[in-house]
């Protein structure tokens, strides 16, 4: 059984099916209703009921009081529907409307998936949970007072574990830090979420990617849940990723970016490297990223772009697509990390 939830003032519509509850069920179909910890407990995700009956669920008597539920408020984040309901309540749909927030988490699970690139998982206490918009990043907090900047991989909606992309390279104290002495359960803290470097969901343009190493992170979030809304809402804006590394062994999702491109016709991947082995025996494109979009576009104006990845290749893709292609200045977006705080990027 399924019942339709009205969102008001937006007027969105979702349903929820039995079990779930109007939370769980809003970003299931892809609306960001507001939610800090998901069990009862912060009062994130308090909202009114003006339409409709809900089984207000477990939760702490203080963060919703008997007189707050006589005046028909409800916690999103337990009340299981009864019946069609009309809610009150802002959806998410700017990072101003996000609170940025320092947590404690462990490391769940370390992957090294090339010799310069590990994934670390990180999960937070289970009484919290961290809202954030696909493409956005923490800064993990050093020891010394600093900061070390890294996009978060995984989609808002797939957010059991934080996913970090780590590249190592000389120099980078945490990326060092990661490859030499982490190890799993240890414990860091960081700040977030951050940067606004996101999916403009209000334009039906169609979009590039372009990515180069460890920049693939925040592409791969925003990917995820374009294709999760896509699924559920159906959208068919055309969308291309080109990733850009060194060589073969370097593409560490490369099967990942297949996959989407199988799954999705509305999805193409185009992996480039710059500097082929040999014994890479590479039949795809070769040269720098941003470079086969020159090859491939004689005109970017009708079209986005999402550009991630080293400085130098973000800046090119900038001043090249702009100057040479008339891409709109306001349809390039990026990070605009320095190499001091942001390892991720490099
Ligand atoms: S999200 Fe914390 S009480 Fe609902």
């Amino acid at each position: 059984m399924s019942y339709r939830i009205t969102i008001n003032p937006s007027n969105h519509v979702f349903n929820a099916e039995t079990g779930e509850t109007v939370l769980q069920a809003a970003l299931r179909e892809g609306f960001s209703l507001p939610y800090g910890c998901r069990n009862g407990a912060c009062g994130t995700c308090k909202g009114k009921i003006i339409q409709g009956k809900v089984d207000f669920g477990r939760h702490d008597g203080d963060t919703l009081t008997e007189v707050e539920k006589q005046a028909g408020m409800a916690l999103f984040c337990c009340a299981l529907p009864l019946s069609e309901l009309v809610i009150e309540c802002h959806e998410i749909g700017a990072i101003k409307d996000i609170k940025v927030r320092k947590l404690p988490c462990r490391v769940q699970k370390m992957e090294r998936v090339a010799s310069d690139v590990m994934i670390i998982s990180l999960r937070i206490p289970t009484n919290e949970r961290l809202q954030f918009l696909a493409g956005q990043y923490i800064d993990i907090l050093m020891k010394d007072g600093e900061h070390r900047s890294f996009s978060l991989a995984n989609a808002p909606h797939d957010d059991d574990l934080l996913q970090l992309h780590v590249r190592n390279y000389p120099g980078g104290v945490f990326a060092e830090h990661t490859f030499s002495c982490m190890k799993e359960r240890d414990i860091l803290r960081f700040e977030g979420p951050l940067g606004t470097f996101i999916l403009h969901e209000d334009s039906d343009k169609p979009i590039i990617f372009v990515a180069s190493g460890t920049g693939f992170a925040p592409v791969k979030s925003i990917l995820e849940h374009a294709f999760h809304v896509a699924e559920i809402r159906g959208n068919d804006r055309q969308m291309v990723l080109y990733w850009g590394v060194r060589t073969k062994a370097e593409l560490y999702l490369v099967d990942l970016a297949g996959s989407w491109q199988q799954e999705h016709d509305n999805f193409s991947f185009i992996p480039v490297l710059s500097k082929a082995l040999p014994t890479d025996a590479w039949q795809g494109r070769i040269g720098l990223v941003h470079q086969s979009v020159l090859q491939d576009f004689d005109s970017l104006s009708g079209y986005q772009v999402y550009a991630c990845g080293a400085p130098v290749m973000v800046e090119a893709a900038r001043k090249d697509f702009i100057n040479l292609r008339g891409l709109p200045e306001d349809e390039f977006f990026s990070d605009s990390f320095t190499a001091s705080s942001s390892e991720s990027k490099l």
